[in-house]
């Protein structure tokens, strides 16, 4: 049942429950009001009859005095008189106001009105023994009440109905934005965070729109945010790929190319029985394979930084400060640890801090000196990389995708630290505070 239906069925239960109320109350007092006439036409009757009896016994025609008594009576809404002869006979009988249609029996029953007959035994006379019954006629009455009841209820019904109508109307409408929002949010769950909702309704409505808005904005952000990420994982992949692809090339091609020359060379110089030539070229070999060893080393670094894992933040972060050094023997590098040994996520988040950072520094800054100071302060690790570059990127060749910084800050995030980065006086710093949520080993 839709909830604008039971709405609807609840205030009609209770207009229901509030009229059958309002009717009782109503029913009672006109039953007290009724009772009241009644009692005073009877009353009124009463009097009639006993003025009337003190005059008889001197009246020359009592019949006719008696029938004109009776006759007094005729139309009267509360008291029907009969004179009832001995043996039971009607003599004469006041008229009654013709009823009309009845009002049902139970209703009748409810107001329950039935007072007894009232017999006043006519005073000897020459008209005989007789007996003057006063019959009390609530009937009109009880009409009379069942007409005002009908027209209450009539009125109070075409009213629960008016208010009914508009109370669905209003509610339709109240409800439009609950409508919308529940568009909005199927929209959401299938994956479409365009849509936004009017921020229009009264406060409580307003809050709940704001917040469905933000929700979505954030939603679409951040999915684009990932696209854009995902993007810039694929092109680093590819671009580290290719660097890989031009080291081995470059640097291992020559060697391996020379080592294979010295074999053949030495082949021939131990035909020719030259053996300080041999050992000058195994010499060169030795230091070919040295080479290579080095740059295969500094190849696996990079291929495979969950070194961090596996021997610790430090000898990571110094093989790729080696790194580095390898390429920019220019920038002096300073790092500082913590002498503990810090839980792996947390390491692996300082040490992608520190990797993106430098790469910054040398790209953005060209800076002689990094400093990467890393230590346990208050129960967290802070990770601070300096540099004393150019500070404002102004010495980048290369405009970046600017999804380093922000990848950073959310990975940063998502271990429940703070970022903070940007220029300062001496070139740039870049400072996080990393919560430890494993503790301390
Ligand atoms: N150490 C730094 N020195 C100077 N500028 C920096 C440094 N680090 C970041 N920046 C600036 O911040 C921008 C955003 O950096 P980042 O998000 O890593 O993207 P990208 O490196 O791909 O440009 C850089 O383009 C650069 O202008
Ligand atoms: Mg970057």
């Amino acid at each position: 049942m839709s909830l604008r239906l039971r709405v609807i069925l609840l205030v009609a239960l209770v207009l229901f429950v509030s009229m059958a109320l309002g009717a009782a109350v109503v029913g009672v007092k006109a039953r007290r009001v009724l009772d009241a006439e009644l009692d005073a036409g009877l009353i009124g009757a009463r009097q009639t009859v006993a003025s009337a009896y003190e005059d008889l016994p001197q009246s020359d025609h009592p019949a006719r005095d008696l029938r004109q008594l009776v006759a007094t009576f005729d139309g009267n809404r509360h008291v029907q008189a009969q004179l009832v002869l001995p043996g039971g006979k009607v003599a004469f009988a006041s008229h009654t106001q013709s009823l009309g249609l009845p009002p049902p029996g139970w209703f009748a029953h409810l107001l329950a009105l039935d007072p007894p007959d009232i017999a006043l035994p006519v005073p000897h006379t020459g008209f005989g023994p007789a007996t003057l019954i006063l019959n009390p006629t609530p009937a009109l009455d009880v009409r009379a009440a069942w007409s005002e009841f009908l027209a209450l209820i009539g009125g109070l019904v075409s009213m629960a109905v008016i208010g009914l109508v508009m109370v669905y109307l209003v509610i339709g409408a109240a409800f439009r934005p609950f409508t919308v929002l529940a568009q909005r949010f199927g929209q959401i769950g299938a994956g479409d965070y365009t849509g936004r909702v009017e921020e229009n309704g009264p406060p409580e409505l307003r809050r709940l729109q704001q917040g469905f808005n933000r929700m979505a904005a954030q939603l679409a952000a951040s999915t684009t945010r990932n696209h854009l990420l995902t993007e810039q994982m694929v092109r680093l992949q590819e671009e580290e790929r290719a660097d890989i692809a031009r080291d081995l090339h470059d640097e291992i091609g020559p060697h391996l190319f020379a080592v294979s020359l010295d074999a053949e060379m030495i082949a021939r110089l131990q035909e020719a029985g030259d053996h300080a030539a041999v050992a000058e070229r195994l010499q060169d070999i030795q230091s070919a394979v040295r080479h290579m060893q080095m740059q295969v080393r500094d190849l696996l670094g990079r291929l495979r930084p969950t070194q961090v894992t596996e021997f610790g933040l430090k000898v990571a972060l110094e093989d790729l400060l080696r790194f580095w050094h390898g390429r920019q023997p220019g920038i002096a590098f300073t790092l500082s640890l913590p002498a503990e040994t810090l839980p792996e996520t947390c390491a692996e988040v300082a040490y992608r801090i520190v990797q993106e950072s430098v790469n910054n520094a040398v790209r953005h800054g060209r800076p002689h000196n990094i400093a990467i100071l890393i230590r346990l302060s208050d129960g967290a690790l802070e990770v601070m990389v300096k540099d004393d570059g150019a500070g404002t990127g102004a010495a980048s060749s290369a405009s970046g995708s600017g999804l380093g910084l922000v990848g950073m800050r959310e990975r940063v995030q998502a271990s429940g630290g703070t970022l903070t980065y940007g220029p300062d006086r001496d070139g740039w710093t870049v400072k996080a505070c990393l919560g430890l949520t494993k503790g301390v080993a």
